[in-house]
C-alpha cells in the first residue's frame, strides 16, 4: 500500500474523512502525539491498526471526539468526571464506563467495561473528527512498544506503507501523551502521567489523584518497556560513561556526543523535544559506535512526571520487542 501525504487544508481534510469512512486507517496530528486512526464502530477498520503497528489485541485504545455531544452516547460520566470537562478539548483521556448501545468495535476496548474517551484541542485533529463526524480510535502512530511520532516524518519512518494516509499538520505542541485517568469509587486514579500537569487536575477538583499502582496491567497498554529506543538508555545519570552519548537537562556536566531536551531546564519544552530527541540519540549512538545513553536527571513535577514515565519505559529491559 502507499500511504499518501495529506495537506491540512479542505481537500486533504475532506480526503482523511473520506479514507475513515471507507474503513481505512489515516495518521493525524494531535497536540499531544501523532494518532492513527479509523472508524471506532467498524471492526474491520480498528483491526487494520492493530495490525499496522503489530500491537497486542489487549491493548486498547482511546476514542477521540470533536466535541462532548457525542460523548453521552457512548459512555457514562461519574461525577467526579464532570469536575475534569473543562479540561477539554485537551491532552486528557477519561476512562468512563462504556454504555451497553455504544456501537463501538470490541477491539477497541479488548473486551473491556469501560471506554477511554480524549476530545483533542489541535486544529487538524479537530477538523477531521468534524469532517468524519463519528468516534475515531487512535493509538500513538507508531510501531507498538517503540518511540512515539511527534511530526509526520516520524509517522512514515515507522509506519510507511501499512497505512492509508498521513495528514500532517506540523510538529506537536505538547510532544507527551494525554493524561489518563480513570475512576474507582468516584475517585480520580491516575493511569498514566502526561500532557495535562497532576498539579493542574489537583488545582481543578480539589484532589489529588490515585496513583494506580505499577506492574499492576489496569492500563493494559502500560507495559514496562515502551518507547523504547534501539540503543540502551540510562536515567537520572550525572555524567555520561566512557561508552554512552549524553542526553542533557540544564547546564551539560561534559562535552560528549549528544542532545539536551533543554538548556535552560524547562520542561514544557523537553516534552516537546522529547521523542524526537529519542529517536536522535539512536542515530547519534549508532554513528558514533555507542552502546546506549545517558539521560540528566528531571524533575519529578508539572511535566516532568510525564517525561520521567516515558523515559523510565525507555531504559526498561525489552521484554516486548
Ligand atoms: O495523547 C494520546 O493519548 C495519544 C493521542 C494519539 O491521542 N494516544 C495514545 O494512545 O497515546 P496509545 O494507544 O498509545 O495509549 C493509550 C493508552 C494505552 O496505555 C491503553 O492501554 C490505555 O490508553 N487505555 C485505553 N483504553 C483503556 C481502558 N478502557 N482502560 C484502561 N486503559 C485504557
Ligand atoms: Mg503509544
Amino acid at each position: 500500500m502507499q500511504t499518501k501525504m495529506l495537506e491540512p487544508d479542505i481537500k486533504g481534510i475532506n480526503a482523511a474523512a473520506e479514507l475513515l469512512r471507507g474503513g481505512e486507517t489515516v495518521a493525524f496530528a494531535t497536540e499531544t502525539v501523532y494518532g492513527l486512526g479509523a472508524d471506532a464502530r467498524n471492526d474491520a477498520a480498528v483491526a487494520k491498526i492493530f495490525k499496522a503497528k503489530d500491537r497486542p489485541a489487549f491493548n486498547p485504545l482511546i476514542v477521540h471526539l470533536a466535541d462532548f455531544d457525542m460523548l453521552k452516547d457512548l459512555a457514562e460520566i461519574p461525577d467526579a468526571a464532570e469536575k475534569l470537562l473543562p479540561l477539554w478539548p485537551g491532552p486528557l483521556t477519561l476512562v468512563l464506563p462504556k454504555k451497553p448501545a455504544s456501537g463501538l468495535s470490541d477491539l477497541v476496548t479488548a473486551g473491556l467495561e469501560t471506554v477511554a474517551i480524549r476530545v483533542p484541542a489541535h486544529a487538524t485533529a479537530r477538523a477531521v473528527l468534524q469532517a468524519f463526524g463519528g468516534p475515531v480510535a487512535a493509538p500513538s502512530a507508531n510501531p507498538s512498544g517503540k518511540v512515539s511520532a511527534t511530526s509526520a516524518d516520524h509517522v512514515l519512518a515507522g509506519l510507511q506503507g501499512k497505512i492509508a494516509a498521513i495528514l500532517d499538520g506540523g510538529p506537536c505542541g505538547v510532544g507527551v501523551e494525554s493524561t489518563i485517568i480513570g475512576f474507582e469509587n468516584n475517585q480520580m486514579v491516575l493511569l498514566r502521567p502526561g500532557g495535562v500537569a497532576i498539579e493542574t487536575i489537583t488545582q481543578l477538583t480539589g484532589q489529588v489523584p490515585v496513583i494506580a499502582k505499577t506492574g499492576q496491567i489496569t492500563a493494559p497498554g502500560q507495559l514496562q518497556s515502551h518507547y523504547a529506543p534501539d540503543v540502551a538508555v540510562r536515567m537520572n545519570a550525572s555524567e555520561p560513561r566512557a561508552n554512552e552519548a549524553w542526553l542533557g537537562f540544564g547546564a551539560n556536566p561534559r562535552q560528549a556526543p549528544g542532545l539536551n531536551l533543554s538548556a535552560n531546564a524547562n520542561l514544557t519544552e523537553a516534552a516537546m523535544a522529547l521523542f524526537d530527541s529519542l529517536r536522535k540519540m539512536d542515530a547519534i549512538c549508532k554513528r558514533n559506535g555507542l552502546a546506549g545513553f545517558a539521560v540528566a536527571p528531571v524533575p519529578d513535577t508539572g511535566l516532568g512526571l510525564a517525561i520521567n514515565d516515558r523515559l523510565q519505559r525507555a531504559a526498561a529491559p525489552r521484554v516486548n520487542g
